[in-house]
């Protein structure tokens, strides 16, 4: 082995050796490594950005619309149909552009939520959808040949819950959604259609919404105010939701601007107007200041948890100490004897069902000869019967013949005697 002379830079005597072993040192110039922020820059805008989004609302809520409005275009959403049978879920995948950034938008619809009589199980595609993702991402990460930098990651990073401005309270369906999606992706609800309540009411229903989600310990996502930039706009939003919004294409004449707004007979409701509704904020905090934590506490919490409960298992733990290796021929020991086990139960109760089978034969074949022989039985005495009616015929028949020709005698006779008298 060669050994290799390591040139180590001069360290001051006065400064003590971490416990970590790791020494800091001062630069005497500028090497260059500041610029490792800007390389992940250039390569994150070069590789562009992915997000997706899930809407999720009963019918006609205005999914389509706040999307719309969200991104300021027209995703030529047709309208949904209210006579499924069941949930389905719509995605479509666009390319947008915003100066050099390039995002690929997946924008994930529901059809029909809501709709049915038995909403019982409406959650059930929702989390099925969810859970595919994950798996076609896992799948992905197990691959011997993987490329996940290329791979189009489809895990959902948000969920605009829609609400119903009911100025009620939330629906069971609602409560019982987010219950169970909160710990499979990002939950942000937002009262829809908010033009349709009115400002006491909306902050009433707001409160109440709140504490009907926390009673019932439903997780929605929280705005992070780790980092001390944006955490004190992070936490001011989060006392403010869920978000209520108006979503609209058109756009109005106010002042000498044109605003996307819903006009009404009474008056004009913009949307973008913090007076009126929370749409810039639900704007501010999902696309421009949370959109990347969105996309990290996707990866690192919820698909983490999906993740450990698959590898869990499939038997993988890191508890018991084993390499994955082991674990791996472990359970393929286990996988091969339950196989073995499996098949020696198989084969005997095909060996139990042949006896049955054969047993159920020799009785059918009894039964059949018993009444084989019956009628055999019955044919013979039948037979007897007929003989003896033959022969009795028979006797009879002889006997006719014979009167029969005894009578025809004494007529013969009677008739000679007669003409012998008339000779006379
Ligand atoms: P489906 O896809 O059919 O389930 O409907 P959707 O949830 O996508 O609703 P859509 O956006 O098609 O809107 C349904 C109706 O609600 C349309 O007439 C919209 O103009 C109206 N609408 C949408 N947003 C709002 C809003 O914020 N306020 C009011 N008052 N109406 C709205
Ligand atoms: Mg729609």
């Amino acid at each position: 082995m060669t050994s290799v002379d390591v040139q180590k830079a001069p360290i001051k005597a006065d400064k003590p050796v971490p416990a970590s072993g790791v020494r800091t040192l001062n630069l005497s110039g500028h090497v260059g490594f500041d610029s490792l922020p800007d390389q992940l820059v250039n390569k994150s805008v070069s590789q562009g950005f992915t997000f997706n989004l899930l809407c999720l609302g009963e019918t006609g809520i205005g999914k389509s619309t706040l999307m719309d409005t969200l991104f300021n275009t027209n995703f030529e959403g047709a309208q949904s149909t209210h006579d499924l049978p069941g949930v389905k879920l719509k995605s479509r995948t666009y390319e947008l552009q915003e100066s050099n950034v390039k995002l690929k938008l997946t924008l994930v619809d529901s059809v029909g939520f809501g709709d049915q009589i038995d909403k019982s199980d409406s959650y059930k595609p929702l989390v099925d959808y969810i859970d595919a993702q994950f798996e076609l991402y896992l799948q992905e990460e197990l691959k011997v040949k993987r490329s996940l930098h290329n791979y189009h990651d489809s895990r959902i990073h948000a969920c605009l819950y829609l609400i119903a401005p009911t100025g009620h309270s939330l629906k069971s369906l609602d409560l019982v959604t987010m219950k169970k999606l909160d710990s499979k992706v990002n939950i942000i609800p937002v009262i829809a259609k908010s033009d349709t309540i009115t400002k006491s009411e909306l902050q009433k229903f707001k409160l109440k919404i709140m504490s009907e989600l926390v009673s019932n310990g439903v997780k929605i996502y929280q705005f992070p105010t780790d980092d001390e930039t944006i955490a004190e706009l992070n936490s001011t939003m989060n006392n403010q939701l869920p978000f209520a919004v108006v979503g609209s294409m058109d756009e109005v004449k106010v002042g000498n601007k044109m605003v996307k707004a819903r006009q009404y007979p009474w008056g004009t409701v913009q949307v973008e107007n913090e007076n009126h509704c929370d749409f810039i904020k639900l704007r501010e905090m999902l696309l421009r200041t949370n959109m990347e934590d969105m996309r990290d506490t996707t990866h690192s919490r919820h698909f983490e948890l999906y993740r450990r409960n698959k590898l869990q298992e499939m038997g993988f733990s890191d508890e018991d100490s084993m390499s994955l290796q082991d674990t791996y021929k472990h359970r393929r020991q286990e996988h091969l004897a339950e196989l073995q086990k499996k098949e020696e139960e198989m084969r005997q109760m095909f060996v139990v069902r042949v006896k049955e089978k054969e047993a159920e034969l020799k009785d059918a074949e009894k039964e059949l000869h018993a009444k084989f022989e019956n009628l055999k039985k019955m044919h013979s005495s039948e037979k007897a019967k007929l003989d003896s009616k033959k022969q009795q015929l028979e006797d009879e028949l002889n006997l006719f013949h014979k009167r029969k020709a005894a009578a025809a005698a004494q007529m013969a006779a009677s008739t000679s005697t007669l003409s012998g008298k008339k000779k006379k």
